[in-house]
């Protein structure tokens, strides 16, 4: 976390690399779809200086307004707008702002998110059990876990957390209701594994699991990502960091899709899908942190950048 006086900023990860990868050229027009507190965008938006435009989204609106503040000194080059990156075309076509020479994406929360006092997202603050990013919207983690059935936290437990004592956690958290705070529920994901080793991994993957299924990200970044290869001009980039191993191969796989010509079973001779490429995937291998950011930030330790251009 950078501190500004009173205001603290997310530390932005891989900012070169975003750069480079978006091809960030004065005079381009680019989308932010998480801008939390604005580091990226103000990369974005010094290097597309003069005659740059950006959109930027998030479905924060604390975040919003941190970055409307923070942004000031470029004036009229940006829009902001508190909005689920989901409904990215939408709001495109609202604003008239297409086509676009590049799209970012830098999922997950922010570091103020994280260690923010209330919003819920950390076991390591006691707070609400929230984790919304939009605080408008009605489901909360709380709801999750103490209304879903059994099977369907096992469910969300297997499939976001990728953890194999899911139905002990499940069983537990039944057993602990109500469950209103977030020691609460880190209390009872450690009680459903026993002993005394510390188990913060065990409950970093079930907070995220919950964090996952309350925003239904993975289902958010599927249709974004489909609404983004549109609205990029020819040579147009999109960029995606990812956190989480869902994310990447979400992210992955989406990309090799879309730069294939044909999308038939192997065994069928001719194609019958009529499918051609519309991305090119340019970074064939993944990008990380170097050491020295790793060091400086250690939450950009499992940052994964991909990006693929529109042809
Ligand atoms: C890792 S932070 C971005 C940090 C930002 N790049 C910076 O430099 O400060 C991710 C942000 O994306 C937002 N976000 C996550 N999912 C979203 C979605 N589906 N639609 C809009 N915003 C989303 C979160 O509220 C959070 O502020």
């Amino acid at each position: 976390m950078i501190t500004h006086g009173l205001t603290r900023y997310h530390i932005p990860v891989l900012v070169e690399d975003v750069i480079e990868q978006l091809k960030v050229q004065p005079g381009g027009r680019y989308v932010d779809c998480t801008v939390g507190t604005g580091g990226h965008t103000a990369a974005i938006l010094e290097k597309s200086s003069p005659g740059g435009q950006l959109l930027g989204l998030d479905a924060d609106l604390e975040a919003i307004r941190l970055a409307q503040t923070r942004l000031q000194p470029y004036g009229g080059a940006f829009l902001l707008v508190n909005d689920n990156f989901k409904n990215l075309a939408a709001i495109c076509a609202r604003y008239n702002f297409r086509p676009v020479h590049g799209i970012l994406f830098d999922l997950g929360m922010s570091s103020v998110q994280l260690d923010s006092a209330n919003r819920g997202f950390s076991f390591k603050v006691d707070a609400p059990l929230d984790m919304r990013f939009d605080p408008s919207q009605d489901l909360t983690a709380a709801d999750i876990v103490n209304t879903y059935s059994k099977p369907e936290l096992v469910s969300i437990i297997e499939a976001y957390g990728e953890e194999p004592r899911s139905s002990q956690i499940a069983r537990q958290i039944l057993l602990n209701r109500p469950i209103n705070t977030t020691l609460q529920l880190a209390q009872a994901i450690e009680q459903a594994v026993g002993g005394n080793r510390r188990k913060t991994h065990l409950v970093t993957r079930v907070f995220q699991a919950l964090r996952i299924a309350t925003n239904q990200e993975l289902s958010c970044l599927e249709q974004a990502l489909r609404q983004a290869a549109d609205l990029l001009g020819l040579g147009g980039r999109i960029v995606v960091i990812s956190y989480h191993s869902l994310e990447d191969r979400l992210v992955k796989e989406f990309f090799q899709q879309e730069s294939k010509n044909c999308l038939c079973p192997p065994d069928i001779p001719i194609c019958v899908c009529g499918h051609t490429s519309s991305l090119k995937i340019v970074t064939k291998k993944v990008v990380t942190p170097q050491l020295p950011e790793i060091e400086a930030n250690s939450r950009s330790h499992s940052a994964k950048l991909r990006a693929a251009e529109h042809i």
